[in-house]
């Protein structure tokens, strides 16, 4: 049986109503582009609004990420993805909520007990620690070597979006490993993998540090289907289990290789043929466009056919409308609206593949040639050439020269974009990255953040050390930078430590304005000197930095709060990529 029928079936024995899927566009929120978990579109009825099917519901949810767009190629990653989901609506609460996960994944899934660790909240100043969901998992036998308690980075969870209901969580974990699982569970391993979160919803977030008590006491549970269909078939790639085995076989036999020949192409077309045929098979009909949704849904497209023609795939064949026809037979029966509207997925996919088809070549071709005159950086001009004469998302572009070595002038061509923009009066907003633009407190903080890091790093690691490139949501900052191995744990507590430092010092942040040469003078530094004209602006703070920028940034770096390092990782050949947070 498939596991969302195990799932729903299960939650309907306790009680539990079945609610459709909402469609994959969020319909009441307009800062967020896509539904990104299973609660939002219940979020209504999580602040205290009455739902016409009661306190107890259940459902399989379809949602899509798109910070996740560029990791997707590995084992783990996807843009679109299931979330099975059960909530109280102010109704059941830890109890037998924790009982419940338990029964299912031991009873239910048949999934033994010493194979299963958690963690809980280990409290804050706001909630102190949740002992009560530690003493309920010791009572249904997990022992108290298997409980880790972890603060908010771990086990708090929400809002979805900028505010909202949130709370702590209890988060299970999988032993997937052929060794036995050890007795202690440490987080830390990757052996242990996240396999259903519980979120204990009774708070608001009202503003930026802001928690007051919702309404009512809520749960909101998230157990992905990939994941645990990986698990449950007992393989370690999410794209070799039942759900993509007949699609990448498929993908196979297009392209004459075999899975291991390319297989990060092959997890790519998979991902996004799947994605593009959800998006596209909405009743409320998404068009490829330069904006908001269509523009994620053209990406999709574009990245899809590019590593197609990678893996020597005709690209002038139908090979992904066979592969649509592939994906909504798959899913018709949960999904009742890709069938109903197929033709707008089949003639979407047509029209946006003619359209790139046509210029992909040429703007290859265009490419190569600029990266045999550029060692560095393509500036903004070929950017935009790229976009605007060959349909290369800037995206695409950065990802293929990334392969190189090569920079972008992101901000270049952003300036270039809406400058083409207000020239064409068409006054549409693109949409870079991860979703909405726009500087929020939190995106300011971070982007202190960014020349703190910056600055620490070339403190404990070397002069060596530049900026390659960065990327800030309001939940975290990504920052690049060139260093040639991957960073101790000392190395990583120290660049921590002083980030720290400088934001207890409580430095003013300050901005000048002054000619470029005097800026170079001083030895500011910047990512794209050559774009700055000749009066530039410099933030500066202390002596501890200086940096070409055009901000904004705080006052004071007291305000950023405590700075702290989640991921340090590898991005591309002697570049390091360190993604970090403020708490
Ligand atoms: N909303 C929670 C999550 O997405 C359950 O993990």
């Amino acid at each position: 049986m498939n596991i969302k029928d195990l799932y729903i079936d299960f939650f309907k024995e306790k009680g539990h109503k079945q609610i459709p899927s909402a469609p994959i566009i969020p319909e009441n929120d307009p800062t967020c582009l896509f539904n990104t978990a299973g609660m939002q579109p219940l979020v209504p009825y999580l602040m205290g609004e009455d739902h016409p099917l009661g306190k107890r519901l259940v459902d399989y949810q379809k949602c899509f990420r798109t910070n996740d767009l560029d990791e997707v190629g590995d084992t783990t990653h996807h843009t679109f993805f299931e979330m099975l989901g059960n909530w109280s609506l102010g109704d059941y609460f830890k109890k037998e909520s924790i009982t419940w996960s338990f029964e299912f994944l031991t009873e239910r899934l048949n999934i033994p007990v010493e194979k299963l660790a958690v963690s809980v909240f280990k409290g804050n100043d706001l909630v102190e620690m949740d002992k009560e969901s530690a003493d309920i998992w010791l009572s249904l036998g997990i022992k108290k070597e298997r409980i880790a308690y972890l603060g908010v980075d771990d086990n708090w969870w929400g809002p979805a979006s900028v505010l909202g209901p949130c709370g702590p969580d209890t988060e299970i974990f999988y032993w997937r490993s052929k060794e036995k699982a050890p007795e202690k569970f440490d987080p830390n391993d990757d052996n242990w993998v996240e396999i259903w979160n519980n979120v204990f919803m009774e708070y608001n977030k009202i503003s930026e540090d802001k928690f007051v008590p919702l309404k009512q006491k809520n749960v909101d549970t998230g157990m992905g289907v990939e994941r645990i269909t990986s698990i449950l078939e007992n393989v370690y790639d999410n794209y070799q289990t039942s759900i993509w085995k007949d699609i990448i076989t498929k993908i196979e036999q297009f392209s004459n290789m075999n899975y291991e020949d390319d297989s990060r192409s092959m997890r790519i077309i998979a991902d996004h043929i799947r994605a593009i045929v959800f998006i596209s098979g909405e009743d409320i009909r998404i068009l490829p466009s330069n904006t908001d949704q269509g523009y994620v849904l053209r990406r999709l497209i574009r990245r899809m056919i590019r590593y197609a023609k990678k893996i020597n795939i005709d690209i002038n064949s139908d090979f992904d409308i066979v592969l649509a026809n592939m994906i909504i037979n798959k899913y018709k029966n949960y999904y009742p609206e890709l069938e109903r509207n197929k033709n707008n997925i089949i003639d979407t996919l047509n029209s946006e593949k003619r359209k790139f088809v046509k210029t992909l070549e040429k703007g290859l071709r265009e490419f190569s040639k600029i990266i045999e005159h550029t060692d560095k950086i393509i500036n903004k001009d070929l950017a935009f050439k790229l976009y605007d004469t060959y349909g290369f998302p800037i995206e695409l572009t950065e990802e293929l020269a990334k392969e190189k070595n090569i920079l972008v002038d992101i901000e270049g061509f952003k300036e270039k974009f809406k400058e083409h923009q207000e020239k064409s009066r068409l006054g549409a907003e693109m949409k870079f990255k991860g979703g909405l633009s726009g500087n929020s407190e939190m995106d300011i903080k971070y982007h202190t953040a960014t020349h703190l890091l910056n600055a620490a790093l070339k403190n404990v690691l070397g002069s060596h050390v530049h900026q390659m490139g960065s990327n800030i949501t309001p939940e975290r900052m990504r920052f690049d930078f060139s260093h040639d191995s991957k960073l101790t744990k000392e190395e990583i507590t120290k660049v921590e430590n002083l980030v720290n430092e400088y934001i207890s010092e409580d430095i003013p942040v300050v901005c000048k304005t002054m000619t470029k040469q005097e800026a170079l003078d001083m030895n500011a530094e910047g990512m794209f000197i050559d774009k700055y004209g000749d009066v530039v602006t410099v933030y500066i703070i202390g002596d501890i930095s200086k940096e070409f920028c055009g901000g904004p940034h705080v006052s004071r770096t007291g305000n950023l709060g405590h700075f702290k390092i989640v991921k340090e990782e590898s991005s591309s050949a002697g570049v390091r990529r360190i993604k970090a947070i403020l708490e």
